[in-house]
């Protein structure tokens, strides 16, 4: 799809999927990069809470608050005039409290204007994800890796490689698909599984380090830029090298200011 101003929303994913063409997702937690994913014609914007990691510099994504999770997403919302625009529930906003979880996506919706939120997890919140839907309110799910656990897993490594995990999963899709969820993000596990769940369930499937035989594809917009150069998954692709492409102008800046060579004539008034 090329950069039109017809407005991507779920009913155009499920038509995407139906059709068996791939959604494109990226992540995007400010107005200006946000405005060049929309422009390049993305179909969907995730305000994922991993702005937690790339903007704030936290280890994991559980410090960053609904208030900060607004913010970002406001400044998206402002950029994007086609792109679907989605917004994690932060953790600690939704787990364990369906009314809680209800109030945290209003606020989003109301606050931000976005179009959907996305949560972590299956069978363990779908109080939650039932009760926001009920509102009138969209719902991408999340399983496989879901980083908000990251202290019960112990580890980033790969999800659902045994059995008894691996058809929780399945199960968990299909009771997110039974709820109304309009698609869910599968992170990190074999892409023989992603596959068998993208044909279990109907509504679209965006994988991110979930092979190829899934509905569409989703990755940290920092990442693919090539802007952090220490973290190297697998299933990541560099479009770019813009930590060392940034680095050499910032580098060249610097000597022209010391050399006496910025600004010159025509740069002043
Ligand atoms: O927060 C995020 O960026 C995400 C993606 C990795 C899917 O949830």
């Amino acid at each position: 799809m090329g950069p039109t101003y017809k407005r991507v929303t779920t009913n155009v994913l499920q038509e995407m999927k139906n059709n068996g063409e791939k959604i494109s997702m990226l992540t995007a937690y400010d107005y200006t990069l946000a405005k060049i994913v929309d422009n390049a014609g993305i179909d969907v914007i995730l305000v994922g809470d991993s702005a937690s990691n790339v903007m704030a510099g936290h280890e994991t994504t559980l410090p960053i608050t609904l208030d900060n999770m607004i913010y970002h997403a406001s400044s998206v919302v402002r950029a994007a005039k086609r792109s679907l625009v989605v917004i994690d529930l932060p953790f600690g906003s939704y787990q364990g409290d369906s009314k809680k979880a209800l109030r945290s996506s209003i606020r989003i919706m109301k606050e931000s204007e976005a179009h959907a939120v996305k949560l972590e997890g299956g069978s363990e919140v779908i109080e939650s994800v039932e009760r926001i839907l009920k509102a009138g309110i969209p719902v991408m799910g999340h399983l496989g890796l879901t980083p908000q656990s990251i202290y019960k897993f112990g580890t980033y490594t790969v999800r659902a490689k045994e059995n008894a995990e691996a058809k929780k999963l399945v199960e968990d899709a299909k009771l997110l698909e039974k709820a109304g969820c309009f698609s869910i993000v599968l992170e990190k596990i074999p892409a023989k599984l992603a596959k068998k769940v993208a044909k279990s369930v109907k509504i679209p499937i965006i994988g991110i380090g979930a092979g190829s035989d899934v509905d569409g594809q989703v990755l940290v917009l920092h990442d693919m830029l090539g802007m952090n150069n220490e973290f190297n998954p697998r299933f990541l692709r560099r479009y770019l090298n813009l930590y060392d492409e940034i680095s050499v102008a910032i580098k060249k800046y610097d000597k022209d200011v010391k050399a006496k060579k910025f600004p010159n004539n025509n740069e002043e008034y």
